[in-house]
């Protein structure tokens, strides 16, 4: 199974989203490589030792030559210094701005890359290549690229559509399982907070994991779901994109206070969600059973619904600082129903407080 999806911005600019399995073998009919006059193939290290060469082949079918430029894997990537010794390696071997780079890797890879192609001689073409099921399904989509800087995350970037996105399903059979669970609590973030279908289509399972055959179908309505929101706020200025957050208020807190970072950021939403749907019952506008509907898919995909190892009061000083940095009131996505999301919500503090300590339990 393959299939496109189509992200047409309110500007004319619109892009392709492609799924499928083992799609990359033909990159060339999604890609006119012959338009370029280099090939940047940005790898993060894990996914150049499991795909570059076979990438690499792949991509000089075109008959251009390719240039790897391989960084470590993990967040210390996305750095001033990763990005320096990045624009050495383009500018020493004269890649000009006929150049084309394919970001092959996860979220980290995705946002370095888009960042270096919009910069580099003030942007050349990129494509996203993601390997990891978060990047499939949240990070490659929505354009935003970048680094962290001075300690906090995502705070130096621009927002930077790639040519097109292709999500090659057959990348994930190398992923740790901890990982396909860690991001399939942002794919359930989509069923419970847009979309039922989606949401009873995970919960019918009986297994927390998908199948290779599945995987595309999945994917793509993940995709499309994001694709849709962010369309109509291509930059983020119109909080049309809140929806996507649900979650993440107290999983943000979560890695936040969790110093010793110790939980993936999926696992700190399916808490975050876990708490966000609490608030909405204590509302009364989610019933009880929604609720635990919600907590026993979670559970399904063995990602956590509480953290014992945590306070109120520091997940409250984290929601603070949060609040303090972006410099506005704390906005709350809640449910008024599964796939029924409602942004834009301010929460009583005493509400707030009884469900971080149920949580905190
Ligand atoms: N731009 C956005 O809109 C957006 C949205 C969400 C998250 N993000 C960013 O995405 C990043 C997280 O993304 P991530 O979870 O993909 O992290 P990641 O890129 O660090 O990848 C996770 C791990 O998987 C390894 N890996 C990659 N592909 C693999 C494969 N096919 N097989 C085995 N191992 C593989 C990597 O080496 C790494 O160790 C964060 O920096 C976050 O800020 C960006
Ligand atoms: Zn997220």
């Amino acid at each position: 199974m393959q299939e496109t999806i189509k992200i047409g911005f309110q500007t004319d600019k619109s892009i392709n989203i492609v799924v499928g399995h083992g799609i990359t073998s033909q990159i060339g009919d999604y890609v006119d490589l012959k338009r370029y006059s280099t090939i940047i193939l940005l790898a993060d290290s894990e996914a150049a030792k499991l795909y570059g060469d076979y990438i690499i082949r792949t991509l000089e079918k075109s008959g251009r030559q390719v240039l790897p430029v391989i960084i470590p894997s993990g967040e210390g990537s996305k750095s001033l210094s990763q990005l320096e010794k990045c624009y050495q390696l383009l500018a020493e071997h004269n890649i000009d701005r006929d150049g084309l780079l394919c970001a092959l890797g996860g979220g980290v890879t995705g946002d370095l890359g888009g960042f270096l192609a919009g910069s580099y001689l003030r942007g050349i073409d990129y494509i996203q290549l993601p390997t990891t099921l978060l990047a499939q399904v949240d990070s490659s989509i929505g354009g935003k690229t970048g680094i962290n800087f001075g300690g906090r995350k995502n705070i130096i970037g621009i927002f930077n559509q790639p040519e097109i996105i292709i999500a090659d399903t057959a990348f994930l059979e190398s992923l740790p399982p901890r990982e396909m669970s860690s991001a399939s609590a942002e794919i359930i973030k989509y069923g419970a907070a847009m979309d039922a279908e989606l949401f009873e289509k995970l919960a019918r399972r009986d297994k927390g994991e998908f199948s290779r055959d599945e995987l595309p179908a999945i994917i793509a309505r993940a995709a499309t779901l994001k694709a849709q929101t962010v369309a109509i706020d291509e930059t983020d200025r119109l909080d049309k994109r809140a929806i996507l957050n649900f979650g993440h208020t107290v999983g943000h807190a979560i890695e936040a206070a969790n110093s010793l970072r110790k939980i993936r950021h999926g696992e700190a939403v399916s808490i975050g969600m876990a708490a966000a749907a609490r608030i909405s019952g204590l509302l009364n506008t989610l019933v009880t059973d929604d609720i635990i509907r919600l907590e026993n898919l979670l559970r399904l995909f063995n990602l956590p619904v509480s953290c014992p190892d945590l306070t109120p009061a520091t997940l409250l000083e984290a929601m603070k600082a949060d609040k303090k940095i972006s410099g506005r009131q704390l906005k709350w996505v809640l449910l008024d129903g599964i796939g029924q999301g409602t942004t834009g919500n301010i929460v009583p503090g005493e509400i707030v407080r009884t469900v971080l300590e149920e949580i905190c339990q």
